[in-house]
């Protein structure tokens, strides 16, 4: 049966660097939507635990830390217990380490539920990697954003190096095949393409024409629904 509280959602999956969040947050602000990033939920929770020395403490109570942690949206930043954290979460730690604490069930079901209560509010461009599969597989559009490896290193040197982080292209690549390898094989909530999906291979495509091809297919959508 179909779940009315989701008829309007947007749902953007794929890989690092598949153009996700750019294309998600251009789509949410033309739509007039809500532009939610989980994968800024999944980092902004690495964060804390590498903050509090949770890997060094091999505390296994990680559900009470989770309870302690407060996130808030504010436009497209993210609050951590108040904080702007928009910047720290982007770092090359968080990039080494995101991808293991996505794997663990109580952060997975942690944050699944806050995204579902945000979504249920409806008007919402959702970005992450099991958001169509998991989160709100009855959202009425559901894209599944993809591009080649090489593409996607290459668009990260960018934008690490836009911000003065300098790094080698090589290295960013290998890290985002092990962050793929992690993301897609992991036993909860793996990342592959959800039933339904439309899929878009941005390779050779720019922003412009993803995000226009994908506002088409939700005015379309939501007409229908
Ligand atoms: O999209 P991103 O690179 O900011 O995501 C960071 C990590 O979080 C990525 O390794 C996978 C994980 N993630 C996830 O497991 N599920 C989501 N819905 C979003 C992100």
């Amino acid at each position: 049966m179909k779940d009315s509280s989701y008829l309007k959602v947007i749902a953007i999956d794929g890989p690092a660097g598949s153009g996700k969040s750019t294309v998600a947050r251009i789509v949410a602000d033309r739509m007039n939507m809500i532009y939610l990033d989980t994968g800024a939920m999944y980092r902004a929770v690495t964060y804390y635990l590498i903050r509090i020395g949770f890997f060094e403490s091999k505390s296994s109570d990680i559900c009470s830390i989770l309870n302690s942690l407060k996130l808030e949206f504010n436009d497209s930043k993210i609050l951590l217990n108040g904080k702007d954290i928009s910047e720290e979460i982007r770092s090359p730690r968080i990039d080494a380490e995101v991808s293991d604490i996505a794997k663990r069930k109580e952060v997975r079901a942690f944050l699944t539920e806050m995204q579902r209560k945000i979504a249920k509010r409806g008007n919402v461009v959702i970005e992450g990697r099991d958001i169509g599969t998991v989160v709100i597989p009855e959202a009425p559009l559901k894209v599944f954003l993809t591009a080649s490896v090489k593409e996607r290193a290459r668009r990260r040197y960018l934008q690490l190096r836009s911000k003065g982080i300098e790094t080698d292209i090589k290295k960013i690549e290998k890290e985002i095949r092990k962050r793929d390898e992690i993301d897609s094989t992991r036993k909860l909530a793996p990342l592959v393409k959800p039933r339904n999906a439309v899929e878009i291979d941005t390779t050779n495509l720019s922003v412009e024409e993803v995000v226009n091809m994908i506002i088409e297919m939700g005015k379309e959508r939501f007409e229908k629904t």
